[in-house]
């Protein structure tokens, strides 16, 4: 159900544009007036930051957002279709990454959402929060208790509505833990609501080796073994901060506006070491424009846009600022560099079955029919991230790297299980993927630029793969798919992976890591905190910029360490910890 791209959308004709959303500039100038508080973007972070200020009526509040609206996209709306919302959409940032050393030299595409609601209206909604060591580390790295699993709980609540109801009504009961969900929040996160023919074989897999145990909720902060994903969907329609965050009851606040199609081009200084002001293009032939924020800016333009922003500001490396002709305001060399991703290999197997992705996505009758009930009822296979279990495994490091993971209850690695082979199909045959996806990497990569031209875009170097450890730990996780695939529940079903063997050597494997591998999109770590006063890092750990006034940022950007799972939820969490951070810093929690 993935990836048919040639199957025209239907559009369902839903239109109520709110009030407090404007197009362009013209219609916030027509208004005159004047903001406590900006939010550079519309993205995850952006819209919870700016929902929560503006629960303050005396706090006017202005979101400017690069993109347009998410309303009416069914590509992004329609759960099923998320592999077609990037790249090249019209949602998407459309980057590209240098040539990747370890990736035999091999530019990777990299997407970011370019609409309301920035990558969670685009990304594959699965929540996943990491485990306890992950955010128990960062503390310990900042020396501050404040961003310890424990601390950030109330916050992971205060984002989750968890949803007791699946599409298919069915008794839940052993999916999840509800002792580690919220039920009041503003996100709906739900369980599968569309059972997929492999689940069942995936869950007997389980009863067969003790490697991959059952796990009855991967958020609980101990996520090792195979459970129930739990993704950011409400009755079969994408959750995203847009959708939620800014819904109709919140957007139609008289403190709250929201400008799309802004182009931010920088943050700028109004005073000696304060920074209150922002630069934009109302489009990208229009002329500059600026405003200033009586409180402060909120820098949220995610892990590529926001370090890029800063250097085009005069934040960062002076030495390396100067030699563009950027002039340097602010010397923080560590802004862009240290950023940290996943990494994803692709490993798909043929299968003996006829009811997998490949025959809908064949079947341009069938198609239409599961559009057509998604459409009417919201039931059926589009309800879903393709794809419904999930594990999470450390790998045997024989003794050759130090741990790279947060501690003995992190995985290294994750298993992404689906009913069909991700990305275009082979023409004939039927699959199923267990894909790889590194979560405890130890390369780091950067963000930088070589142009004065704010609009010009970043160099992105994720750096995939770039140690010998992360190399062998994927190599280790082929393995343990290899041996996965090998138990009895599917010896009558899985008839041989693709591109590689059950045999191959190490060699071999690698030599398909190089080849198969692309980077998972779970960018961390470009304007980092560090503790006060360290001779490193961007921030401080209440998301400060280090040596200025007015600005803070919120977004993944901040994290010094990678957490071992999907990025959205944690997202959510900073966010969430940041609007408490700024209502304090202004007298009223
Ligand atoms: C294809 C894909 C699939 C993914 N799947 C998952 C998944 O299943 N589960 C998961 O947890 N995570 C997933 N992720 C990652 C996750 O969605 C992101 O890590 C997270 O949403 C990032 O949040 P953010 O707030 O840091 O940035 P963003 O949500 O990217 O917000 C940044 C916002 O800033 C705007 N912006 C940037 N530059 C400018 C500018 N100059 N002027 C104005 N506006 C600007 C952008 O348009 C965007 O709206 C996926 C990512 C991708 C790309
Ligand atoms: C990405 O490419 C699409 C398709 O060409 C285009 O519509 C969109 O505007 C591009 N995104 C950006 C941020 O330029
Ligand atoms: C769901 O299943 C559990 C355990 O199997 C059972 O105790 C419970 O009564 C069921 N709930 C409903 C609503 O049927
Ligand atoms: C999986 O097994 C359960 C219990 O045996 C059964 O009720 C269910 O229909 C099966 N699901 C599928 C998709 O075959
Ligand atoms: C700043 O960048 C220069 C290169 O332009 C580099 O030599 C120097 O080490 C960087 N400074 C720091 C502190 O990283
Ligand atoms: C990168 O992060 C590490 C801590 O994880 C820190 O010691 C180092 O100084 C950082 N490098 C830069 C350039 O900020
Ligand atoms: C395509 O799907 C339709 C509807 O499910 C079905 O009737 C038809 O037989 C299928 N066509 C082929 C070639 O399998
Ligand atoms: C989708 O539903 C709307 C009504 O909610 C209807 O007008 C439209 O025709 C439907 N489209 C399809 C393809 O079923
Ligand atoms: C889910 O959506 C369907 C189709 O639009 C609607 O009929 C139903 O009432 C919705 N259910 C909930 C719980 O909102
Ligand atoms: C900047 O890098 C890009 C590729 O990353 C290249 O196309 C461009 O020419 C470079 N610009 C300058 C001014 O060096
Ligand atoms: C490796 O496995 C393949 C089938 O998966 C088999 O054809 C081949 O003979 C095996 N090679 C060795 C050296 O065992």
């Amino acid at each position: 159900m993935a990836c048919f791209k040639s199957l025209v959308l239907l559009a369902l004709g839903i239109s109520s544009c709110s009030a407090a959303i404007l197009n362009n500039v013209a219609e916030l100038n027509k208004l005159r007036l004047t903001f406590d508080f900006i939010v550079l973007e519309g993205g995850t972070a952006g819209n919870v930051v700016a929902n929560r200020l503006s629960e303050n009526p005396t706090h006017k509040v202005l979101v400017l957002e690069a993109g347009g609206s998410n309303e009416d996209v069914m590509e992004i709306i329609v759960p099923g279709y998320c592999t077609r919302t990037s790249p090249n959409t019209a949602q998407s940032w459309n980057y590209t990454t240098t040539p990747q050393t370890a990736l035999n030299d091999r530019v990777l595409i990299y997407p970011r959402g370019f609409v309301l609601g920035g990558t969670s209206s685009i990304n594959y909604m699965n929540y996943a929060r990491g485990s306890k060591e992950d955010f128990d580390r960062i503390a310990k790295v900042l020396g501050d208790e404040g961003w310890s699993w424990d601390s950030l709980m109330p916050y992971r609540f205060k984002n989750e509505r968890f949803n007791l109801q699946t599409q298919d009504n069915h008794n839940i009961t052993g999916e999840f833990d509800p002792k580690y969900h919220g039920f009041n929040g503003i996100n709906t996160v739900s369980l599968p609501g569309f059972p997929t023919p492999i689940d069942n074989r995936t869950l007997k897999a389980m009863t067969e080796s003790t490697e991959f145990p059952f796990v009855l909720d991967m958020n609980s902060g101990f996520p090792l073994g195979v459970g129930y994903g739990q993704t950011t969907i409400k009755n079969g329609s994408r959750s995203s901060s847009a959708t939620s965050y800014l819904a109709p009851q919140f957007v139609s606040r008289p403190n709250l506006h929201v400008l799309l199609n802004a182009h931010v081009t920088r943050v700028l200084e109004t005073g000696p070491g304060v920074f209150r002001g922002v630069e934009f293009v109302g489009n990208l032939n229009g002329p500059t424009l600026h405003l200033t924020a009586e409180k402060g800016i909120i820098l949220a333009a995610g892990s590529v846009e926001t370090p890029n922003m800063l250097l085009h500001s005069g934040i960062g490396n002076s030495s390396t600022l100067k030699a563009l002709g950027i002039k340097p305001l602010h010397n923080l060399p560590s802004v862009g560099q240290n950023l940290t991703d996943h990494t994803l290999a692709f490993l798909s197997f043929m299968v003996n079955s006829d009811n997998t992705w490949e025959t809908a996505e064949r079947n341009t009758t069938m198609a239409l029919e599961e559009f057509a009930q998604w459409n009417a009822t919201r039931t059926g296979p589009l309800v879903d991230f393709p794809g419904s279990l999930f594990g999470w495994v450390r790998a045997d490091l024989e003794g050759k790297f130090p741990d790279p993971a947060a501690g003995p209850n992190t995985p290294h690695y994750q298993l992404i299980i689906g009913n069909g082979f991700f990305g275009p199909p082979p023409a004939t045959g039927n699959f199923m993927s267990i894909l790889p996806a590194l979560v405890a990497p130890t390369a780091r990569g950067s963000i930088t630029i070589n142009s004065s031209d704010p609009l010009a875009p970043p160099i992105i170097n994720p750096n995939q793969l770039g140690t010998a450890s992360d190399v062998f730990v994927m190599r280790q996780a082929l393995k343990g798919i290899l041996r996965f695939a090998s138990l009895p529940a599917w010896s009558d079903y899985i008839i041989s992976p693709v591109g590689i063997n059950f045999n191959s050597t190490d060699d071999e494997l690698d030599a398909y890591i190089r080849e198969a591998s692309v980077a998972a999109y779970h960018t961390v770590g470009s304007a980092s905190m560090s503790p006060r006063g360290a001779s490193w890092g961007v921030l401080d750990p209440d998301l400060r910029v280090k040596g200025l006034t007015g600005l803070r940022i919120v977004d993944l950007s901040v994290l010094p360490h990678i957490p071992s799972a999907d990025t959205q939820a944690t997202a959510y969490a900073i966010a969430e910890k940041a609007a408490d951070l700024i209502k304090e810093s202004w007298g009223y929690l």
